[in-house]
């Protein structure tokens, strides 16, 4: 019996051992990129094998993913960027689109004032100007190492000699053809019946890439690029000028940083909602023995629920781009404050969201994405979320430049209290005017632990990104994860309005979500998708670098 016993353990003790080992992501010495796509992962890594830097190696990745993933990765859409140099000097870079001049309050409502279908998600008039090339060339100029040339030449050869198309892939792209079709003409690239396994080659994008390559920003936002770029907008009704393309930079912003419990967080500023929502539900759920708890647990799921509940009413009511609105960010974000908006938690029942409005301030006031981490051999670390909003963006395929233009204008608020495509609800900070920034849950994230890098860390998803990331730092940090496993754990996400909390799929017990149920929180349990992509590097105790590529999606690791 006893000898029973001890081999049950024994055996126990080992799948243990396996299914851990199975869970490690790739393991490397010195540098890593982790994206969406092995191509992008690949080509950013070599750039570093190569003598590059991670800012290097941001722009080849990225580029990357316009080609090989342009479901999400893009020349035409907008995004943030965190970096912490080798020296511990933090900052970030907001490549945000920006409305069009002519755009106005109401450019979305009717005569009757109600929000007008599909206006601000499908077709030109949904497009923000873009960001993405002034904030790589931004970035690339202030710390690349490698010149411009070297840096894009292998995404040229990438788009020329094309890329295989995934299961995955191939099952969105089937889903949204009719979307593009309908949108851009039924010739576009995207026409075509396409399946697993073809090859897709991107000449028109290669040519684009080219003139970038030799011209900087000025070959996307001036001259051939802007001109075919706006006829194509304004011949689908859209409101983007030369003006407006030649008027556009990305900005240098203060990164939010904090600290929870024994680290230091680094994330992304307004106009981004990401950092100072972190923050937020950071702080309130810090006094709660989480790591006790349990991971998942229901009293694990209770607190970081009704911290997600409170930071998420004063997001949508606070935030904007701080260019044209005042944010009250020391406010939101003091200890007491924080404090004071959990006094009314109780274990016992949910608080409904009704009763959670936004923070009681006093202020003064002047009125489909995607995510890649890359660490480098010299120690600087970067991470990366960009985006075209929903998938394939506004389902705009410029034929003659080969990319899709975003949807990021649904990211304002067309309507106080009328909710988006990610059934945020916004208020007055993030209302329509010409030039400003929509708000964006985007949270590149880069932790310190003990005055060291620690964790490169984002994802998309929507309003769900905040909640992911969130998560992803406690699995390794109060749940002692690795990162794949941190990256691959199940995840729930409750944004204060609906007053639902999602739950992925076959992750949870039924016993932890009736216990929630009879506590008052109410499940959605019909409608839960996958919730966050995450790609994200954990530095290890012996100083190597482990990969987290989200088992979701494609993800997938490269370094050495
Ligand atoms: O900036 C934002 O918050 C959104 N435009 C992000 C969109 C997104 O993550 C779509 N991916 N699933």
């Amino acid at each position: 019996m006893k000898k029973i016993f001890t081999v049950s353990i024994l055996l126990v003790l080992w799948c243990y051992g396996c299914s851990k080992k199975q869970n490690t992501g790739l393991v490397t010495n010195k540098a890593m990129v982790v994206s969406a796509r092995i191509e992008a992962s690949q080509i950013g890594s070599d750039i570093m094998k190569k003598g590059g830097n991670a800012f290097d190696a941001m722009v080849a990745t990225e580029l990357s993913l316009a080609v090989a993933y342009p479901f999400a990765g893009n020349l035409g859409g907008g995004g943030f960027m965190v970096y912490r140099l080798e020296n511990g000097v933090a900052g970030s870079l907001d490549f945000r689109e920006k409305a069009p001049m002519a755009a106005t309050k109401n450019m979305y409502v009717d005569s009757l004032g109600n929000v007008i279908p599909n206006l601000s998600t499908l077709g030109a008039k949904a497009i923000g100007v873009p960001g993405t090339i002034a904030g790589l060339l931004e970035a690339h100029e202030k710390y690349g190492k490698l010149p411009l040339r070297e840096v894009i030449q292998p995404v040229i050869n990438l788009a020329v000699k094309g890329v295989v198309v995934t299961k995955k892939q191939a099952n969105t792209l089937k889903n949204y053809k009719d979307i593009i079709v309908q949108t851009s003409g039924d010739s576009t690239y995207f026409a075509k019946e396409i399946k697993e396994g073809d090859t897709l080659k991107y000449p028109k994008l290669a040519a684009t890439l080219k003139i970038i390559q030799q011209q900087g920003k000025d070959g996307f936002y001036k001259g051939k690029v802007a001109k075919s770029l706006v006829n194509l907008i304004q011949k689908h009704g859209g409101l983007i000028t030369k003006e407006d393309l030649a008027a556009y930079q990305a900005k240098w912003r203060k990164p939010i940083t904090f600290n929870y419990k024994n680290l230091h967080i680094i994330s992304m500023a307004p106009p981004s909602s990401g950092g100072i929502t972190l923050e937020e539900i950071m702080k309130m759920i810090a006094p709660y023995p989480i790591e006790k708890y349990g991971h998942n647990s229901t009293k694990t799921i209770q607190v970081i629920t009704e911290a997600e509940r409170r930071a998420y009413a004063d997001r949508n009511y606070f935030l904007g781009d701080p260019d044209f609105v005042h944010i009250p960010t020391d406010t939101l974000t003091n200890d007491e404050y924080l404090k004071k908006r959990m006094h009314n938690f109780s274990f016992e029942k949910a608080t409904p969201s009704t009763a959670v409005s936004h923070g009681n301030i006093q202020i003064v006031e002047s009125n489909e994405t995607t995510h890649f981490s890359i660490v480098d051999q010299y120690g600087n670390a970067i991470s990366v979320t960009t985006t075209l909003n929903g998938a394939y963006g506004c389902k705009l395929y410029s034929d003659d430049l080969g990319f899709f233009l975003n949807n990021e204008m649904d990211d304002f608020s067309s309507k106080p209290g009328v909710p988006n495509m990610f059934g945020l609800t916004g208020a007055e900070a993030n209302s329509i005017a010409p030039q400003k920034r929509m708000l964006s849950s985007m949270t590149p994230t880069i932790v310190e632990k003990d005055g060291k890098l620690a964790m490169v860390v984002g994802t998309p998803g929507g309003s769900t990104i905040i909640t992911s990331v969130l998560q992803t730092i406690l699995n390794v940090y109060d749940f002692n994860m690795g990162m794949q496993q941190a990256v691959d754990a199940a995840r729930f996400h409750h944004q204060w309005l609906p007053d639902e909390v999602m739950f992925e799929p076959n992750g949870f017990s039924k016993n932890t979500l009736d216990t929630l149920k009879s506590k008052g929180y109410y499940i959605n349990e019909n409608n839960s998708p996958i919730i966050g992509k995450v790609d994200a590097i954990l530095r290890l105790d012996n100083q190597k670098l482990e990969a987290g590529a989200d088992k979701r999606g494609d993800d997938a690791a490269a370094g050495f």
